[in-house]
Formats: structure tokens, C-alpha cells, sequence
């Protein structure tokens, strides 16, 4: 299939919104979006105001405890920063502009600096004062004209340095390539003259010398990248996706791609009168959850292999042994947290938030056969050691929630998965933690020697925080607490990218 046909249906979105004018009439009578004015936010979701298109920077933090010496380089984080124009308000946290954040650690102390990557679309909303197009979660009049993926691209979920460039990435088109050192757009990356726009998620598995896999996918097709270590496209593939309107993460073995795709529907009627996709997005709890194993080697050879229906986004690692694949990643009932928690989250309302769990995929390849166990934390943002990307891994940390009933992420665990011990660490009732990324220490061979490093918001003190954890002791607590003058905005994901010194 080439380039025109794949985004003639991948893009049928967007293309419901843009190209048939006539359409967008109906569409307007359904605009919605939140009315900024009077909405009163719970003081411990500050960060999800965002901000009105400023950069910031300190170029000294605060920093408690000690820096190991050995830490150096950046922490780039990535997320929406912007939800508000013209006294309207996004509804769907994952609409805001991507806004991204550099942590350096230096000999000096550690540097923050952060901004917003400018879009297309980013750079003509800033101008106009007003949404142009239309958002994820948030039906709008779209204003300018909407001919790819990339006309609505936020570039808001996640960063990672790839060769001399800093891609900013979010999943239903292109990633954006930024300066690493200054956070400057530089613009979009096309991987080869046929993939141009197409989707690209933002949670590529990179092994541990370098190579570097990635897949998109939207209504129905599906697309395999496999880059290398200084980011050229080695090979690609385009198929049709065994189900689903959305796959965000994915996993890596040592011989295959494991894809679990949960039962999201896309209903294009309701994009046709005007809904964001994600308001077009249906869960049919009676169809199964597929799991879609490719061979590395030869992206042809597939097998499908089913679940009962559950959702996940965000996976650990996965790797194999004597043909069973072992895959860890988080899992939860059903879209509610998406659907409902992030909606209530915009309007400034705290909710508990739906469980999600340590999910364990066994697939042995032998019999065709999958089984998924899981424990009962509460869990997200899995990650695991960069060395062991794709390899065998004795441990995984997650930010989780030490009090069920609320589930606010407030604390970080590591999860040793031979033993099914666990080393914890809560900030209690005076923080909310994000995603945790695990740093080897230099000149170690080891799996799991090293730091875990993250951010927080302080909920008294209303600013943002640097973490620094033994990544083999936190339960001793943060070896280093870095703190911001301000607040910004929460972050999805990152990563750290070590300096050569
Ligand atoms: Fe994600």
C-alpha cells in the first residue's frame, strides 16, 4: 500500500473535520470545549492549568541531599502544556500543545529550562488567540485547512534523543525534530518520501546498542519502523491492524514485536459530525483484546493470539525464551480512566482515578497460546532498565498509588519479578509523582545499578520537583530532591540522555 492510501484511511479522521467544509456546519452546532472562566481547580491538579504559551527556565535549582557525580547529562520530559484560547478550554487532557522540559545536570547543579514545541499548529493558534483545529477529546471548528496528520500534531507525549536530534513525539503523526541543547524546533521528521505524516508513536523501544523500533497505527493500518542507532530508517512495513482505533505502546523481545490491542472502536459517524476521536471511541467489552506477535526479522511472518477484553497503555519490556515470550505491562478494566478521570481532570475536579495493575502476558508460541496474571497494585508508567530493553529483566519501576480508594500516583516502586518483592518509597499526602526513568550508573554492568530519577509536584509548596533514587534502595528515600521556583505543567514521558564526560 503506498503513502496515498494508507493516509486516505488513516486519515479519514481528520479529513471528516477538514476537507469537506460543507460538513463542518453540522460539526459547529456540536463545538464544545470548557468554558475557562470560573472554573475552580483543586489546588493538587495545578498543573493540569497549564500555561499560555510562555517558556521558562532556572538556571540553578534547589537542590537537597547530593547529586551523585556520576549523573550527569539530561532528563528531557515531555506533555501538554497549553489548554486554554480565547477563554475556551480543552476537555481531554491529551489535546494540550506539547511542551517539553530539559533537566541538565551539570557539575554546576542542575538547569531547568522548558518549551513549547512549535507546531504548525501551535504557531498559528499563538497568532489567531483562538483553537484552529480539531483536538483529540475536544470537538472544534476546525478554521485553517486540515490536509494531513500533521496539520493537528501536537507533539505533546514524549521525547527521546535519537543521533544529533531531539524528537519530540506524539502518536498520530510525525515526531518533531528539536535542537537537544536549546529545545528549538527544527521540524518534522520524514523517515523516507513515503511515509511522510504517517503515525509515530511516541513509545519507540530502543535496545541497548541503540537500535531503535517503532510502530503507528489509525483506523485499521498499522506501520513498523525499524531505525538505527544514528537514526536512519532501516526497513519499514504497513498492514492492516488486527483490530482496534488505538494502540499506544508496545513491546520488544529478542526475536519479536508484541502488540496487545485492546477492543476500541472508532465510531465515524461521530467523527463525521464533528467529535474529537477520542470522543469517537467505543469499547466493546464482548470482543477480545488480540495479541499481535511479529517476527523482528521479517515483519510478514505475524500470528494473532486473544485475551479477554482489558485495556492497557503503557508496557514494561518484554523477552523470550525457548519460544514464550514474557511481556509485563499495566493493565485496566476498561477507557474509564481516560474518559472519565482526564475529563473531570480538565475542569480542575479530583477524582479517584480507575485501577490499574502489574499485568504478566505468557505467550508460548509453541501451543499459540496466551495467559495474562497480574498483581494487585495500583501502577502506571512502567520502565525498566536501558540494558535490558528487549532481554531478560529482574526489575521494574512504577510510579503507584499507595492509597487504593484515592489512587493518586504518590509513591514509586520497584518490582522485582523473579521474587515478587517490592521496594517502596511514598511522598504520602504531600506529593504526586510522575513517571520514574531508571539511569545506569556509570561503569556498571549490572541490571538495576543505578538511579531513578523523576519528577514531582509538591501539593503545600504548589512547584514542581527533581527526584534522585538509589535505584537499588528506595526505600531510603530520594538521595537528592531538586526544587523549581515554579510550577509546570505535568509531563507523560521521557527520557535521560547521558553526557559523554
Ligand atoms: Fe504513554
Amino acid at each position: 500500500m503506498d503513502r496515498r492510501a494508507f493516509f486516505k484511511s488513516t486519515g479519514a479522521a481528520f479529513a471528516a473535520s477538514a476537507l469537506p467544509l460543507g460538513a463542518l456546519q453540522s460539526a459547529a452546532v456540536h463545538a464544545q470545549g470548557i468554558s475557562a472562566d470560573k472554573l475552580e481547580f483543586d489546588p493538587t491538579l495545578t498543573p493540569l492549568r497549564g500555561f499560555h504559551g510562555q517558556d521558562v527556565s532556572c538556571e540553578r535549582a534547589q537542590i537537597e541531599g547530593r547529586i551523585p557525580d556520576d549523573l550527569r547529562g539530561t532528563f528531557y520530559r515531555n506533555g501538554p502544556g497549553l489548554f486554554e484560547r480565547g477563554g475556551m478550554r480543552y476537555e481531554h487532557w491529551f489535546d494540550g500543545d506539547g511542551y517539553v522540559n530539559a533537566w541538565k545536570f551539570t557539575d554546576q547543579g542542575v538547569a531547568h529550562q522548558a518549551r513549547f514545541v512549535q507546531t504548525r499548529k501551535f504557531i498559528a493558534e499563538q497568532q489567531a488567540n483562538v483553537f484552529l483545529v480539531p483536538a483529540f477529546g475536544t470537538a472544534i471548528t476546525a478554521k485553517m485547512p486540515v490536509r494531513s496528520n500533521d496539520d493537528v500534531n501536537t507533539a505533546n507525549t514524549s521525547v527521546v534523543r535519537l543521533g544529533d536530534r531531539l524528537l519530540a513525539m506524539w502518536e498520530g503523526g510525525s515526531a518533531t525534530a528539536l535542537d537537544p541543547e536549546t529545545l528549538e524546533t527544527r521540524g518534522l521528521v520524514t523517515w523516507a518520501p513515503e511515509l511522510k505524516s504517517m503515525p509515530f508513536s511516541a513509545h519507540p523501544k530502543i535496545e541497548a546498542d541503540g537500535t531503535f523500533w517503532n510502530f503507528g497505527t489509525f483506523l485499521g493500518k498499522m506501520v513498523l519502523y525499524h531505525i538505527s542507532a544514528s537514526g536512519t530508517l532501516l526497513r519499514h512495513a504497513v498492514f492492516d491492524a488486527p483490530s482496534g482505533g488505538m494502540v499506544h505502546d508496545f513491546a520488544v523481545s529478542q526475536k519479536h514485536i508484541v502488540f496487545v490491542m485492546p477492543p476500541i472502536g472508532i465510531d465515524i459517524k461521530a467523527l463525521r459530525d464533528g467529535k474529537g476521536i477520542g470522543q469517537a471511541m467505543t469499547w466493546d467489552a464482548n470482543t477480545s483484546t488480540k495479541v499481535l506477535v511479529v517476527e523482528k526479522a521479517d515483519f510478514s511472518r505475524r500470528r494473532i493470539l486473544e485475551l479477554p477484553a482489558h485495556m492497557v497503555f503503557h508496557f514494561g519490556n518484554a523477552w523470550e525464551e525457548n519460544n514464550i515470550i514474557r511481556v509485563d505491562y499495566v493493565r485496566s478494566q476498561n477507557l474509564s480512566v481516560f474518559d472519565e478521570w482526564m475529563r473531570k481532570g480538565m475542569r480542575g475536579e479530583r477524582t479517584p482515578s480507575a485501577q490499574s495493575h502489574p499485568a504478566f502476558l505468557r505467550i508460548d508460541l509453541n501451543r499459540g497460546r496466551a495467559e495474562l496474571t497480574h498483581r494487585n497494585e495500583n501502577v502506571e508508567f512502567p520502565r525498566v532498565d536501558p540494558r535490558v530493553v528487549a532481554k531478560r529483566n529482574r526489575s521494574i519501576f512504577y510510579p503507584f498509588a499507595e492509597n487504593q480508594k484515592d489512587n493518586s500516583l504518590n509513591s514509586v516502586m520497584r518490582l522485582d519479578v523473579d521474587t515478587g518483592k517490592t521496594d517502596r518509597f511514598s511522598f504520602g499526602a504531600s506529593a504526586l509523582v510522575e513517571e520514574h526513568v531508571f539511569v545506569p550508573k556509570r561503569g556498571s554492568q549490572r541490571e538495576g545499578e543505578g538511579y531513578l530519577i523523576g519528577v514531582g509536584f509538591d501539593l503545600k509548596r504548589q512547584q514542581t520537583f527533581g527526584t534522585v533514587f538509589d535505584g537499588s534502595n528506595l526505600a531510603a528515600g530520594p538521595m537528592a530532591i531538586i526544587r523549581l521556583p515554579y510550577w509546570v505543567p505535568t509531563c507523560f514521558h521521557g527520557n535521560f540522555h547521558a553526557s559523554n564526560a
